[in-house]
């Protein structure tokens, strides 16, 4: 390997490898995709340590490098993490998986590895670890000056987890596994979370001597902690930050607590939850001060709503705009849309990709809009549908009104100027433009262009005959049922 091709390293600058361990199978979460690619709010689980990774980094300014350790679906796997971060990640082949310590060691198949000072090893499917928790690590290990150090936690069920036994001359320690433990060593409440860190000219040595004689017949990078070396343990209070993925049970979990952490971050900066256990928001998701957001609301997709906008109970929101103090009213979809200030959706609207409702502007309920533009303080209210349209300032639409804009091949716009009075059930036969302060009559199928200030009226003259109704009432029949 040509190390002078290698990252530059500064002098006195600790470089970090962070290492993520994601070889693994991942069979008993039944997905239909590799364990780092579960689903997880709007990423999947490998996205998590990477994002808290490149914070810890930046947060030291650490020269380091990301290095995924991939196995099992490695061309997804790789595939996806490429196109997310741009080429920013590395990756690590492990063959076979025969064992965590064996994965570790396929990181320093690239020579350049070992340049490293430091090597930061977590897995791929423990994604509610933080750049705190991190951070805490690497300054315990800084401080105390050790050559290896473990994050470890209680639990009162321990079952299945490695466990730290101490050194009774109070030096280091070290971890036996569920399989290999005996019954006094099961009773340790004090388990391995499997982060941890290490210098890198301690660790490499003993990983090449790392042994599988053990009850799972792996190698183990637990093995690399014993009683007589220079390592420790920091014990964190809380379990939390360290829970596994291994099933759609512990999935679920997963992300309730990560679902919990961005609503509460949003609580903290100023948005009303009227059940914060009940509102789902994306990670992309940005929310202003003053919001308020009823329950069973969906936020997604890198939507952003602005300050003291209400998102009544329902509502599901993707991909949008929503400037300040509008009002979605329950149940609306919103899809790639941009909704301005003061404007009211709802109950039951629907807005479809490329909607723009400008300032006061209102969409009532069972309306359908796509691909169109309400100009400031225009209206549609009820049951109608518009589509590719242009509906001029403070014009009044009718209930039931259709946009006929597609005719089976092509689409067609329908333009509407500003001030205008559209009649109740009336349809607009695309393309079509009618000019300011028009007025359609109720009813009317407008296929003709109209030009400012016109009335137009299409449809059939009423005919009334007096007393006629009962021939068709056939009341007498009635009667004799
Ligand atoms: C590991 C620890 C255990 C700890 C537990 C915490 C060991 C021997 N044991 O056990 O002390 O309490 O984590 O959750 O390390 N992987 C590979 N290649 C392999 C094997 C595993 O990349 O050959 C990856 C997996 O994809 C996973 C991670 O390493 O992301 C941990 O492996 P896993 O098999 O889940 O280890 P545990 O049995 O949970
Ligand atoms: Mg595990």
């Amino acid at each position: 390997m040509d190390k002078n091709a290698l990252i530059k390293f500064e002098k006195n600058k600790n470089h970090i490898g962070i290492v993520i361990l994601g070889a693994g199978e991942g069979k008993r979460l039944k997905l239909p995709v590799p364990k780092p690619l579960a689903p997880c709010i709007d990423l999947k689980l490998i996205d998590f340590p990477i994002i808290e990774s490149k914070k810890f980094l930046q947060k030291h300014s650490l020269q380091g490098k990301i290095n995924v350790v991939v196995g099992h679906g490695r061309d997804q796997v790789t595939s996806y993490v490429q196109s997310r971060y741009d080429g920013g990640i590395e990756f690590s082949i492990q063959e076979k998986q025969l064992g965590t310590g064996d994965a570790l060691k396929s990181f320093f198949q690239n020579s350049n590895n070992e340049l490293c000072d430091y090597v930061v090893v977590l897995c791929a499917d423990t994604p509610l670890i933080r750049e705190e928790e991190l951070s805490a690590l690497y300054s315990e290990m800084k401080t105390r000056d050790l050559d290896g150090i473990a994050a470890t936690f209680e639990l009162d069920l321990p079952f299945g987890y490695g466990r730290i036994v101490h050194s009774s001359a109070g030096k280091g320690f070290r971890i036996v596994e569920e399989k290999d433990a005996s019954i006094d060593e099961k009773n340790i409440r004090e388990v391995n979370s499997g982060v941890y860190i290490f210098k890198t000219q301690f660790v490499i040595p003993l990983l090449n001597n790392l042994n599988n004689h053990n009850k799972s017949g792996e190698y183990y990078l637990t093995d690399i902690f014993s009683e007589d070396r220079k390592v420790g343990v920091k014990k964190f209070s809380s379990p939390l930050f360290f829970s596994g993925v291994n099933t759609l049970a512990q999935l679920h979990d997963v992300e309730s607590i990560m679902r919990s952490r961005i609503n509460t971050s949003h609580q903290n900066s100023g948005v009303r939850f009227i059940s914060l256990n009940e509102t789902y928001i994306d990670t992309s998701v940005k929310i202003e001060e003053g919001v308020v957001i009823y329950p069973n609301v969906h936020v997604r997709k890198n939507s952003h709503i602005k300050s003291s906008s209400v998102i009544h109970p329902g509502c599901i929101i993707s991909d949008s705009i929503i400037e300040s103090r509008s009002e979605i009213l329950p149940y609306s979809v919103i899809d790639s849309s941009h909704v301005h200030s003061e404007v009211k959706v709802g109950p039951f609207a629907h807005l479809r990709p490329g909607s723009i409702l400008k300032d006061k502007s209102k969409v009532g309920n069972f309306v359908e809009i796509k691909k169109s533009t309400l100009e400031k303080g225009a209206k549609v209210s009820h049951h109608s549908y518009v589509g590719d349209a242009n509906i001029g300032e403070e014009t009044n639409i009718g209930c039931g009104f259709i946009t006929c804009n597609y005719d089976g091949v092509n689409k067609h716009q329908t333009n509407i100027g500003k001030n205008c009075f559209i009649g109740s059930d009336s349809q607009m036969v695309a393309p079509i433009t009618l000019g300011d302060e028009c007025f359609v009559a109720a009813g009317s199928t407008v296929t003709q262009s109209a030009e400012s200030g016109s009335f137009i009226i299409s449809r059939t003259k009423q005919v009334t005959k007096i007393g006629m109704a009962k021939k068709f009432l056939k009341v007498d029949q009635k009667k004799g049922l």
